[in-house]
């Protein structure tokens, strides 16, 4: 059979501290350090423990040039067998066929090594984003001050007030007002339908393509109202409905050049149990009439970005964009909007189809009618939303 390596892999010394009785009865601080090797390699999406004879043998084999096997020499029988089972090695056996088509598939996405690592490395699976903050006594923002201590200031100072050059303000118009009014949704009125007109009217105005430029027949540009780095617009929406007239609750993918949607597979369970776990539990973001997930193409930046050290940067920049046209989009219509990277990647994709190589999840954002009664916080110190929805 013939071997070689993975297309991409890091190893961590990972140190990990826990607690020792005996040597704190022995007089110690009652701390163990233990160290251990771990493989991260961006196509299996697992860390993967690795011993000094694995480590060796993983340094030695290269990730470009296949070698039979039997080259490697006996006594690296026991190590070639697992790392092969677990995938770090590429076997050209049928055995190995799953890991080499996800080795395949890394490689024909021309990640930046970093970047691929580190997006495989920081998706969550089941996580509690609320239970984690009552956990740690950062509920509220006097919490996190007396928790965390002081933050760093909330406005850089560079020159001293002496040598400020203060500008004029701008002249106030209906643009200001709108921004003005822009808040973080986090209190959605579930009782009340969104008309079918303006769910599709957000959609148009923040993820349709707006016009197109035909390179050639199998190569074509899309125009939309958020920037994209290369113009490539990578990320597309697929969304949760909740509470939309005439579109029945469930998952669609939106097609963007046809302004249409596309009816996707209903998650395993009740859909509110997949879109509370999207949003790591978020109860706030989970009432929202629709839920949005960002998720890059990544094989379409990276085509033309190959093995680019921006290329990740740029894909969660354009998220950003998308979001901010989607935040103003809402509020113009009256809406409420949200965004949080707070999810758990592993259930979305899986839900959605996705992979976290070619493409994945990056950032959830949502949109419905503001309710009435504000029980959880929102940031309107102004009172441009709430007193003036009152009066
Ligand atoms: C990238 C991003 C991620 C965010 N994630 C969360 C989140 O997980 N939960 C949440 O309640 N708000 C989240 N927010 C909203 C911020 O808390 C909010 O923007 C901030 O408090 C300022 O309030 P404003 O948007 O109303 O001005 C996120 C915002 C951004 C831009």
């Amino acid at each position: 059979m013939r071997i070689r390596r993975c297309a991409v892999l890091l190893l961590e010394p990972r140190e990990e501290v826990g607690f020792d009785l005996e040597h704190l009865l022995a007089g110690g601080n009652g701390l163990s350090r233990e160290c251990r090797w771990l493989a991260l390699a961006p196509h299996l999406g697992a860390e993967i423990e690795v011993d000094a004879a694995e480590r060796e043998l993983l340094g030695a084999v290269s990730p470009s040039e296949w070698i039979d096997a039997r080259e490697l020499g006996p006594d690296t029988a026991t190590a070639l067998k697992r790392l092969l089972k677990e995938g770090l090695l590429i076997g050209s056996g049928k055995r190995h066929a799953a890991h080499r088509e996800r080795d395949e598939r890394l490689r024909t996405t021309y990640w930046h090594p970093l970047a691929g690592v580190l997006h495989a490395f920081t998706r969550w699976n089941g996580a509690d984003a609320v239970a984690n903050m009552r956990d740690s006594g950062t509920e509220t923002a006097l919490q996190m001050r007396d928790v965390l201590g002081a933050p760093p200031v909330e406005a850089a100072d560079r020159s001293g007030a002496a040598q400020r050059l203060p500008l004029p303000r701008s002249v106030p118009t209906a643009f200001d007002e709108l921004m003005a009014r822009r808040t973080t949704c986090r209190n959605f009125d579930t009782a009340r339908l969104l008309p079918h007109a303006l769910f599709a009217q957000l959609l148009d105005r923040v993820f349709a393509a707006k016009a197109q430029v035909r390179v050639s027949d199998d190569t074509v540009f899309l125009k939309k109202t958020s920037p994209s780095g290369g113009g490539l617009h990578p990320v597309e929406a697929y969304l949760a409905v909740q509470h939309v007239e005439g579109v029945a609750p469930g998952l669609y993918h939106y097609h963007a050049a046809e302004h249409a949607l596309e009816p996707m597979p209903s998650p395993d369970g009740p859909l509110r149990e997949f879109v509370m776990q999207a949003v790591a539990q978020q109860h706030w973001f989970a009432d929202a009439h629709v839920l949005v997930l960002l998720s890059p193409r990544f094989d379409r930046t990276n085509w033309k970005y190959r093995h680019h050290a921006k290329a990740y940067r740029v894909v969660a920049l354009e998220a950003g964009h998308l979001s901010q046209t989607l935040y103003l989009s809402a509020t113009e219509a009256g809406l409420g909007a949200f965004i949080t990277g707070a999810i758990n990647e592993v259930e979305v994709e899986r839900a959605f189809g996705l992979d976290h190589i070619s493409q994945g999840a990056l950032a959830m954002c949502g949109f419905g009618w503001r309710g009435e009664v504000m029980e959880t916080t929102e940031l309107d110190p102004a009172n441009e939303v709430w007193i003036a929805a009152d009066g």
